[in-house]
């Protein structure tokens, strides 16, 4: 088994996410409990194309597990689109006796881990990201920080909502997914939340709203996923609505954007479990030479899916299908493929419903 694997490398790459850490960590300890060495590999496939790489002991990775952010830092690097920044990869890795590549990261980062793996690198995938936005895995690390980050944020909010008898709209992170809007807005009792995923009734919203209001509802929370202002085209669209809700409620409304804090921070006892359990999966199927898989959870198992698979399931449920890109799965796959898109879209359907059963 090993034998082939005397190294392997580990990189971190796209939008960071809380937990990146932990997962770098259980790679590095789960290889040298195996007697494979791990090369840490800086700034994603940047630090394959112009070297910058570095050889990991256990002690390397000491004191990371409880760190946001990534410890071989982030990049999204043009060049490695190339193939002239590829055959650099594919150099870089011979050159440094590595025999194989977990790529810790987003969609992006699993198309790069494709790439390397149809040029002979055996690669495996690990989702993080704070969006949730990887179809194939129920959890990507990074979420559950992220959620209860912005979760923090709002109750605060909240609280000077409640004295002053105020509204505050407030946009998420999440790329184009709504996974981060929503549940923060279950968690944090919003009053009306909007997510690309699920038409939104406007005028619906804030008559329930005032319906709460007459009955002394004092404070209202409204959750914005960022992705709907990127899908209608309008960047201001959050701001917006802030002020045409005021307007039309006579609420005094404020607008808050937290972007990017929502990336940061200590993570999760949950983001740190799924991190060390999808970074030992990741080192156990790489040395028992697969490749071009992406790892996951779902119905609390961890699983592991083909990246080509996991990357058309993503299109599937986005709807961002290309012509063709079904052609090389068999008619019992594309129908698995449906069923589950259609049972995560009906989960995501069924949370929103139970938000507006609990917004009075
Ligand atoms: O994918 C993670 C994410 O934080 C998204 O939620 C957001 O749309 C995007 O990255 C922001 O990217 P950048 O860090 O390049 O501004």
């Amino acid at each position: 088994m090993a034998k082939e694997f005397r190294r392997i490398g580990v990189l971190t790459s796209g939008g960071d996410a809380p937990g990146m850490n932990a997962a770098l960590r259980a790679v590095t300890r789960a290889a040298l409990d195996k007697g494979v060495e791990v090369m840490g590999i800086f700034a994603g496939y940047e630090g394959l194309v112009h070297p910058n790489l570095k050889q990991f002991t256990a002690r390397d990775v000491s004191n990371i597990i409880s760190k946001g952010g990534t410890a071989l830092y982030s990049a999204r690097c043009l060049e490695f689109k190339e193939e002239e920044g590829m055959q650099k990869a594919i150099q870089t890795c011979k050159e440094n006796q590595i025999d194989g590549i977990i790529a810790i990261g987003g969609d992006g980062t699993f198309r790069g881990a494709t790439d390397l793996s149809v040029r002979g690198i055996p690669t495996i995938g690990i989702p993080a990201t704070i969006d949730n936005d990887i179809t194939s895995t129920e959890y990507s690390i990074g979420f559950d920080t992220a959620v209860n980050t912005v979760v923090e944020l709002i109750d605060k909010l909240r609280d000077t909502c409640e004295s002053h008898a105020r509204c505050n709209v407030v946009e998420i992170m999440g790329r184009n997914a709504g996974w981060v809007a929503l549940e923060t807005g279950i968690a944090t009792g919003a009053s009306a939340i909007v997510i690309n995923e699920v038409e939104f009734d406007e005028d619906k919203a804030i008559e329930q709203i005032l319906e709460a209001k007459k009955n002394n509802k004092r404070n209202f929370i409204i959750c914005i996923a960022e992705g709907v202002p990127a899908v209608l085209g309008d960047k201001l669209y959050s701001e917006k609505f802030a002020k045409r809700f005021e307007e039309k409620t006579g609420i005094e409304t404020k607008f808050v954007r937290p972007a990017h804090i929502l990336r940061g921070g200590t993570p999760t006892m949950r983001d740190r479990l799924l991190a060390t359990q999808l970074g030992s999966e990741a080192v156990k199927l790489l040395l028992e030479g697969k490749s071009d898989l992406v790892v996951g959870i779902r119905d609390n198992k961890i699983v592991s899916t083909e990246i080509s698979y996991a990357l058309k399931l993503d299109r599937m449920y986005k709807g961002t299908l290309k012509d063709g890109d079904l052609d090389k799965f068999t008619n019992a796959q594309v129908a698995e493929m449906k069923a589950y898109c259609e049972k995560r879209n009906a989960d995501l359907r069924k949370l929103y419903n139970i938000a507006y059963e609990m917004a009075h």
